[in-house]
């Protein structure tokens, strides 16, 4: 089997990116994704519907690729649900579009993973605070996944982890496309990455 992947980026400043713009430069190109650069393609946040509807139809696996600003995604993937996901689309009577579906969250967070923790500062884990993504992915049909993630994101490329990050990106995307990732062991991780290395040798 083969699945193909739509990966949703949203990034208001790639210009002063370090971490998604070397994940971008990654996965760019890849067989089998289809890259979308959303502030790139509306600017003005005049998102045409058909055209992303479309687009969902044609994947098996649909990404949101994004720094994490104020505890969730930037405005433009807020703006792409709200218009997207329609009623007898994306759910509801004959809403089946998305059914079956692989959803999954790709993002970098400024704060550490101490922190993401009921007792650190964020008070919650990363998983915790995108539950609205996560019921939004049942209400419509799709299987979530644990984000993939990346805590530190603003020290990441001094302590030389962009490289290896932006690397186990693509190659999760590949696992994925390629269904060698076992997905019943990944269900409950609080990230994808932990304990990716082990979840995907086993799969090589
Ligand atoms: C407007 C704004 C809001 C942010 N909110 C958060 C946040 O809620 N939690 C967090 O951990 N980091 C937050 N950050 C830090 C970004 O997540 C971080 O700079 C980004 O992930 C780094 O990725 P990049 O190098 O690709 O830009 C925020 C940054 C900005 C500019």
């Amino acid at each position: 089997m083969s699945r193909n992947i739509l990966v949703l980026f949203a990034h208001p400043s790639l210009h002063r990116s370090e971490v998604n713009r070397e994940m971008l430069r990654h996965i760019d190109g890849m067989p089998g994704l289809t890259l979308v650069d959303l502030y790139a393609e509306y600017p003005t946040l005049q998102i045409d519907i058909d055209r992303e509807q479309k687009r969902l139809v044609e994947h098996d696996v649909v990404v949101f690729m994004f720094p994490m600003y104020w505890y969730s995604t930037p405005a433009i993937l807020k703006e792409w649900q709200d218009l997207v996901l329609e009623y007898g689309f994306a759910y509801g009577e004959h809403g089946a579009a998305l059914d079956g579906k692989l959803f999954l969250c790709a993002l970098t967070a400024g704060g550490t993973e101490e922190g993401y923790a009921a007792a650190g500062y964020n008070h919650y884990t990363l998983r915790e605070l995108l539950q609205p993504l996560e019921q939004t992915a049942a209400l419509c049909g799709m299987r979530y996944l644990p984000p993939f993630a990346l805590f530190g994101a603003r020290t990441a490329l001094e302590e030389g982890r962009v490289g290896r990050h932006a690397s186990a990106w693509r190659r999760v995307l590949e696992a994925l496309r390629d269904d060698t990732l076992d997905l019943a062991a990944v269900d409950t991780l609080p990230r994808l990455n932990d304990n990716l290395e082990a979840l995907l040798e086993k799969s090589a």
